[in-house]
């Protein structure tokens, strides 16, 4: 069967270091598959080739079995494939449902997309949220009016980077409820750091290490392999996860 996204041999090149390393891998329609690896491992990058953002040194993307390699972001976007970087991208004068309802109108009228931008906002329990300024949210909540952005024009394929980055515990278990939620009608590629997350999403992992696929596995099994404690699960937290005592 052909993978709705799928990359072949990709590599990208920074001078001298390879940030990504010859990179296969393979995404099936419905699929909820973990990104994770210690900081440096190539992962944002990876997911930079994913999104347009960076034209890859060698190898293919695939949609599809489409080649498209080197498209542009907003072709990316097109295609059906939404994407959620770790920078912010919604505009602080704007309500929650002003913001949501933008990323909806290329595609529908302002009636239709102020529907759908709404039903997004219910579905990630933010509905009571959507008259408040994005500005003036708090950092988890405009956190998930950011993924109601992602959700709302229903691509087929959602890639997001960190999403729970600078969230408390109890907003990344969530976080992972919803993700899993949105699973349901889209396949979804997660990069992950937090082992909090890992834990709760408990999905198929892909580990990555100096821009290699180390290990491909489902939760436990990842969870479990001595090579992944080895270059990750048994080094200290790094500073930008914090877990309250
Ligand atoms: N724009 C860039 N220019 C040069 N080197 C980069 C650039 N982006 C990332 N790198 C390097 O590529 C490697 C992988 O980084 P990155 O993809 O950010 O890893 P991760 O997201 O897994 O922490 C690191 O060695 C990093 O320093
Ligand atoms: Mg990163």
């Amino acid at each position: 069967m052909t993978a709705l996204l799928a990359t072949e041999g990709l590599t990208m090149r920074f001078g001298g270091v390879v940030a990504v390393d010859n990179v296969s891998l393979a995404v099936s329609e419905r699929e909820l598959r973990c990104l994770i690896g210690p900081n440096g491992a190539g992962k944002s990058t990876f997911f930079r080739c994913l999104t347009g953002q960076y034209r890859p040194t060698a190898g293919r993307i695939l949609w599809r079995g489409r080649d498209i390699t080197g498209l542009e972001p907003h072709a990316i976007a097109r295609l059906g494939i939404g994407i959620k970087t770790q920078v912010p991208s919604l505009f602080d004068g704007l309500t929650a449902i002003e913001g949501v309802t933008l990323a909806v109108r290329r595609k529908h009228g302002e009636r239709e997309a102020r529907r759908r931008a709404m039903a997004a906002l219910e579905r990630l329990g933010i509905g009571a949220l959507s008259g408040a300024l994005v500005g003036l949210l708090a950092h988890g909540q405009r956190q998930l009016v950011e993924l109601a952005t992602v959700v709302a024009p229903e691509p087929d394929l959602i890639i997001l980077d960190e999403p729970t980055a600078g969230m408390s515990a109890e907003e990344t278990a969530g976080t992972a409820a919803l993700i899993r939620e949105m699973n349901r009608d889209h396949a979804v590629i997660v990069v992950e750091h937090d082992m909090q997350f890992i834990r709760a999403i408990a999905s198929g992992i892909t580990v990555f290490h100096q821009g290699r696929v180390l290990v491909e596995d489902c939760a436990a099994k990842v969870l479990a392999d001595p090579r992944v404690h080895d270059v990750y699960l048994g080094r200290p937290p790094t500073p930008q996860v914090v877990v309250p005592a």
